[in-house]
């Protein structure tokens, strides 16, 4: 697959100029004595797609759960519109149109795919007391905000437990979109999946993004990130080690910064009077860039 089956980012730079739909200014979380997350800066623009990658614990749902009304965070600021705010409850963040996909996506396995779209919104008709559910009107929306997102199945019958892990994604996507969301957030949305599925599955956040949606894809793939992403955020030990536009960084840059480049950088001097080892294709220092300046200054 290649970038333009994917809707090709347009590289150019995020406008400054536009006040973001979620943005973070040094945000950090505390957990009693562990600093999980500290002086982190994301912007979330419409129409765009922001990766946030990193190794394990290194922040990245500690990240989403602040954005998601999940946890608060404990310095900075979160701003949504462009004004601070503090989600004490996920449906505070999803009334704000920001809404999260988790990877153990909340579906009910054995109930239809349309039932699992509408699941705790179903469409009712008639008046109260003999209120009953319109079924025939969520198969029809169900199935028409699936195409929508150039999402074709067979039967929206069958039991979501009998879709693909990608398929399944797509459908909460789909349904995120059809319920208003402005902000999707995605947390690993293809660590489970094959190639072919998550390639597929990074079509839907291309789809999301031509919709105006803005996109926090969370991954450890920089080569799925690079595909579908106009802006990188790498996070190491709770810190951002890059953060930088399309435009600023390459495949092979963002790669080396996600298998810890400073550190193969620093070993490879040592590694190379070791015999056995090849240290040809690690990066030297000098191919990686600084770690991104500090947060302004008051936000920490
Ligand atoms: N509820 C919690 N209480 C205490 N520490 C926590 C809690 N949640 C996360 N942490 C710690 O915060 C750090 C960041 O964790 P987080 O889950 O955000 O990382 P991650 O980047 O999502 O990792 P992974 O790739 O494994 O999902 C880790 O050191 C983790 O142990
Ligand atoms: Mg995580």
């Amino acid at each position: 697959m290649t970038t333009d089956d994917l809707g090709t980012p347009n590289g150019t730079p995020t406008p400054a100029d536009r006040v973001p739909i979620v943005e973070l200014r040094g945000a950090g979380k505390s957990y009693g004595n562990i600093r999980a997350l500290h002086g982190v800066d994301l912007a979330v623009h419409p129409g765009r797609v922001a990766c946030v990658l990193g190794d394990n614990g290194a922040g990245k749902s500690t990240l989403i759960k602040i954005i998601s009304g999940l946890h608060q965070h404990t310095e900075g600021e979160l701003l949504v519109d462009g004004r601070p705010v503090r989600f004490s409850t996920p449906r505070e963040a999803l009334d704000r149109g920001i809404a999260t996909v988790y990877q153990d996506l909340a579906t009910v396995p054995l109930m239809p795919v349309w039932r699992n779209f509408f699941l705790g919104s179903e469409m009712t008709k008639g008046p109260w007391p003999v209120r009953r559910l319109d079924i025939a009107r969520m198969k029809k929306t169900a199935d028409d905000e699936l195409r929508n997102m150039g999402i074709v199945l067979d039967d929206l019958e069958q039991p979501i437990g009998t879709l693909s892990g990608g398929q399944r994604q797509c459908v909460a996507i789909a349904r995120a979109v059809y319920f208003g969301a402005r902000v999707l957030i995605l947390d690993e949305p293809t660590a489970a999946l094959g190639v072919k599925q998550s390639g597929v599955v990074l079509k839907y956040i291309a789809a999301a993004r031509e919709r105006g949606l803005g996109v926090i894809f969370i991954t450890h793939n920089p080569h799925h990130a690079y595909m579908v992403g106009d802006h990188f955020s790498v996070l190491r030990l709770g810190t951002l080690e890059l953060s930088a536009d399309r435009t600023q960084v390459g495949l092979e840059e963002l790669t080396n910064h996600m298998a810890g480049g400073a550190e193969l950088a620093a070993l490879k001097h040592e590694l190379a009077q070791v015999g056995g080892v090849d240290v040809q294709g690690l990066p030297e220092e000098k191919d990686l860039r600084a770690p991104v300046a500090a947060p302004p200054e008051g936000n920490s």
